[in-house]
């Protein structure tokens, strides 16, 4: 296969960020998630074949072909976020024909930035394009989620694909997961900026224990619902509310479903925080969103507890948490931009010598949704 020259199409899918909100989302909750300036690349073209289709990633060098008519899982991880948006894009449209994709990326992969939704969400857009599909921006977030679901085996939520095909240049999402209504928040922060440190580590548990954690809420639900009829989700359900259940849910359960009843109100507060400029509440949010993730939802580890807890001895950070499913990946931090240098510098060493592993870092840009480049 030729790939190197006569593209028709360029596609930018960016990777995400989420300031509060997390685990939140298949609980039909709130998220503030925003695409950043990190993305996947894709560059695609008709090969003119009726159901032959190469796809190419160029980081990895490595590619694969598939047959339309033939579309089944692969036990190659990474080929089975690109089969399960085909077979979910086949099964709305049927009009899919042979094409050939190549796509390069600067998201790092496993650091909670969703990689995989930006891969997901790119291919679809690409292909609607391509393809003239007519597939409105919400098909195309809904069936990227179902392949992440399908194909590779992650409940997750919405959140990602959400957030990197609709985000908005200079504003936060605040996405309410049960209606799907966004209130697009600007994100006037400065002289603020929001820091990611990565880990560098990806523990392997992530998708099995994301997986779990989803269904000790579900069971929290099952046994609310046997009281208040009219809980379908966490959304319907207050502390007072999940107080009474005390003896009625194992241990563990409950301490799941506090964590989200929490992050909830949390989330609403920060919005206001944000739109009063209010960053040291801001940030004092993130923290109790850390300290849920660790001690409630359990879904931190040693490297992350450590950026944050080292985080807490620097005036000049107001916040930091882990971001995203957990488990490793990325801090998130709001820090004042004097002391960016300094503190990068300085937590980059103290993480070395505890774990004898490097920390990247980078600030996080707020921008645009997918796009046509
Ligand atoms: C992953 C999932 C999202 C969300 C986060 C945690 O990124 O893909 O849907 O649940 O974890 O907030």
């Amino acid at each position: 296969m030729n790939m190197d020259n006569n593209y028709d199409l360029i596609i930018n899918s960016p990777g995400r960020i989420n300031i509060i909100g997390e685990h939140t989302d298949y609980n039909n909750g709130f998220v503030l998630p925003t695409a950043i300036d990190k993305k996947i690349t894709f560059k695609f073209r008709k090969n003119q074949e009726d159901n032959s289709c190469h796809v190419k990633s160029l980081d990895f060098d490595k590619s694969f072909t598939f047959d339309l008519q033939k579309i089944a899982e692969s036990d190659t991880q990474w080929e089975n976020y690109i089969l399960g948006v085909i077979f979910e894009i086949q099964q709305l449209t049927n009009k899919l024909a042979g094409f050939d994709c190549e796509f390069s990326s600067d998201i790092p992969i496993g650091s909670g930035i969703s990689s995989s939704a930006a891969l997901e969400c790119g291919l679809a857009y690409g292909l609607n394009e391509l393809f003239d599909l007519q597939l409105t921006k919400l098909q195309i977030v809904e069936l990227s989620q179902r392949a992440e679901h399908n194909y590779v085996g992650t409940k997750c939520g919405i959140m990602d694909q959400f957030a990197s095909v609709m985000s908005k240049e200079g504003h936060v999402i605040l996405l309410d997961c049960q209606s799907l209504v966004a209130t697009y928040v600007p994100i006037n922060i400065a002289p603020y900026k929001l820091l990611l440190l990565n880990t560098n580590v990806s523990h392997n548990l992530a998708s099995g224990e994301y997986n779990t954690r989803r269904q000790q809420c579900e069971e929290g639900v099952a046994v609310i619902q046997k009281k208040y009829a009219d809980v379908t989700s966490l959304r319907d359900v207050s502390m007072d509310m999940l107080r009474e259940f005390k003896l009625d849910l194992l241990d563990v359960v409950y301490d799941r479903c506090m964590y989200v009843v929490q992050e909830k109100e949390r989330t609403l507060n920060a919005v206001k925080a944000l739109k009063t400029s209010d960053l040291k509440a801001l940030g004092d949010l993130m923290y109790q969103t850390h300290d849920g993730l660790q001690n409630l939802y359990e879904v931190s580890c040693k490297e992350l507890d450590f950026l944050v807890d080292f985080s807490k001895e620097y005036d000049q950070v107001v916040g930091a948490r882990v971001m995203g499913g957990g488990f490793g990946g990325c801090t998130i931090n709001l820090i004042h931009q004097d002391a960016v240098a300094d503190f990068t510098k300085e937590v980059s060493e103290a993480y070395f010598n505890a774990f004898e592993i490097k920390l990247s870092s980078f600030e996080a840009m707020p921008s645009g949704g997918t796009n046509i480049e």
